[in-house]
């Protein structure tokens, strides 16, 4: 039975991204379905509504036209308030969701019966792999990061031999060796730097060294559940600060990554260090949107503090934005897969476990364990 699926233009300030692109519509109106695009919704992906139109898909030219009939919506940022309000019940919404953020956005979906899944509650399992839209993001983030440190940095990277003498090659710290960070590393190290990375987690050493980075060590194995790193002891915090200090003062340029879910950010670079590194040293601060890595980030803005030029990007991944959305519409087609059985018919019961990690309102009901209590202690 074939589905309308609707695509919106991202409204989120900054977001060039697109939930899909002309490669992956024409797998699915091959299958059958009706994919609607908003007019102009992929122009800052650089993917123009007529390469949408020759994949098979019809473009709407307003959110009434999008939406009027729509079983699916796939969306990269969560959707506001308002724009709940323009689904019909039961309409399913996928996309990032970012609950502890938008509670409000949340609770109505509940109200009208919306059903939304969260791509960042899909479990890192093997089977999920293709569906991992925070990792392939965090690829287009920490890629990115690594071009913006070269970019504002006064070095080469590489060590030069000219006519004109020898340069030595620049030296790059990168903090938190996840996803983001080890494309960071490869980034750099393409780039011909030499490469020093930390993370709290021991198995990243291994990651870390087989990309030609030196893994600095630390006593601790912080490794909690679920692969994901686990907050330190106070003590175990003073000999991270220790080795991490010495380690940015000699650092041409630090990328910092670090971060555990659902807390704030790591502190990782005091004022105090900032201040112990060299002029025209640069800090990516990667983690700026959960507080940052570095105390004297800035969200979204670059300051300048003891000659260090410290950038606190907001949404990355939306600054390679023809191929994060190619990633990302990827991550949708293989998530959708999931939603429809071998008849094509949708799956009701949800019963899957990468769809029910990943249901975070359905039927009035918020799903998710921990948004239902964040919105039933009064924030609904
Ligand atoms: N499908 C899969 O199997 C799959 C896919 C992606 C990621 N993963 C794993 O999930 C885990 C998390 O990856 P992520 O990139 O989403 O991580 P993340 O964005 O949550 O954190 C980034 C990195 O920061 C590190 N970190 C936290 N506190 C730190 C501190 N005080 N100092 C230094 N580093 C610190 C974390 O260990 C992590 O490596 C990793 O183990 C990764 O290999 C598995």
């Amino acid at each position: 039975m074939p589905f309308v699926i609707a695509v919106p233009k991202e409204l989120a300030e900054g977001e060039k991204r697109v939930a899909t692109v002309p490669e992956v519509v024409q797998k699915l109106t091959k299958s059958g379905h009706e994919v609607r695009i908003e007019h102009d919704a992929g122009t800052s992906a650089y993917y123009p509504d007529d390469l949408y139109t020759a994949a098979g898909a019809t473009i709407a030219s307003s959110r009434t036209e999008l939406f009027n009939g729509a079983r699916i919506v796939l969306r990269v940022q969560p959707p506001t308030v308002a724009e709940v309000d323009q689904l019909a019940e039961g309409t399913i919404v996928i996309g990032f969701m970012n609950a502890a953020r938008n509670p409000g956005t949340v609770a109505r979906m509940r109200d009208r019966k919306v059903t939304a899944f969260a791509l960042e509650l899909v479990p890192r399992i093997t089977r999920a792999q293709s569906m991992d839209a925070l990792s392939s993001q965090a690829t287009a983030g920490g890629y990115m990061a690594a071009i913006l440190g070269a970019a504002n940095s006064p070095k080469f990277l590489p060590m030069l031999t000219t006519a004109a003498g020898t340069i030595r090659p620049a030296t790059v710290l990168i903090l938190g060796a996840g996803v983001a960070g080890l494309m960071a590393i490869a980034t750099v190290k393409r780039l011909g730097a030499i490469v020093e990375a930390y993370d709290v987690r021991r198995a990243a050493g291994e990651q870390v060294r087989s990309l030609g980075a030196r893994f600095l060590e630390l006593e601790i194995n912080a490794e909690g559940q679920g692969g994901y790193a686990r907050e330190l002891t106070p003590e175990e915090k003073e000999k991270e600060q220790e080795m991490v200090s010495a380690a940015v003062a000699r650092a041409d340029i630090v990328i910092t990554t670090a971060s555990i879910p659902g807390r704030k950010a790591p502190l990782l670079i005091t004022r105090e260090t900032v201040a112990t590194m060299r002029p025209g040293a640069v800090i990516v601060d990667l983690a700026a949107e959960s507080g940052g890595n570095c105390e004297l980030t800035q969200p979204g803005r670059t300051a300048v503090e003891h000659g260090v030029t410290i950038l606190g990007p907001l949404n990355l991944p939306a600054e390679v934005p023809f191929h994060a959305s190619q990633m990302f519409a990827k991550n949708l087609q293989s998530f959708l897969a999931l939603l429809f059985d071998k008849d094509g018919a949708l799956v009701t019961d949800f019963s899957d476990e990468i769809l029910a990690a990943s249901l975070l309102v359905h039927a009035g009901e918020v799903r998710h364990g921990p948004t239902r209590d964040l919105l039933s202690g009064g924030m609904s």
